[in-house]
């Protein structure tokens, strides 16, 4: 966990080479366009509306969430400022820096939210609790 706000947080727009006849294309390369190594991708689909995801924060790791199809809402709450970002462009991806609590809600009919992330899966890297999450927010920052 680190001492990271959510103005850490920010949208990175993504190449996008578009042709009328053939449509679009856009591309994520490691370390050139996240400041990280992608280990990890998922994608989250079949949302029933007025579904939540996410309601946790990472300790250690680095992610980059892309609206791929449709449209939702991320909520970044550092402990201290809330901040909320519409995801609807597949062009766009929402860097997510680690020690940052977020929550996915609003999703549209298809959406599709894929996340790119800088390690694989540990269970135990993840902050579920929220009262444990402001506890370690506040340790660091009176460390
Ligand atoms: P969770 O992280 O709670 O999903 P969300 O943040 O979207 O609400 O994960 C849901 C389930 O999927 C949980 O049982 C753990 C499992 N899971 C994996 O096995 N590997 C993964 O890489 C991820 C992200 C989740």
């Amino acid at each position: 966990m680190n001492e990271s706000t959510v103005y850490d947080c920010s949208i990175i727009e993504l190449s996008r080479h578009h042709s009328e006849r053939k449509g679009s294309l856009t591309v994520v390369e490691n370390s050139r366009t996240v400041p990280f190594d992608i280990k990890r991708v998922y994608y989250i689909y079949d949302v029933p509306g007025g579904a939540n995801r996410g309601g946790h924060a990472h300790r250690e790791q680095y992610r980059m969430i892309v609206a791929v199809c449709g449209s939702f809402s991320v909520t970044l709450d550092d402990g201290s400022v809330k901040r909320t970002f519409l995801l609807n462009h597949p062009y766009q991806g929402l860097l997510v820096t680690p020690g940052i609590w977020n929550t996915l809600d609003d999703f549209s009919s298809g959406a599709v939210c894929m996340v790119l992330a800088s390690d694989v899966y540990i269970e135990e890297e993840y902050v579920r609790d929220y009262d444990a999450f402001l506890a370690l927010k506040n340790q660091l920052k009176n460390s």
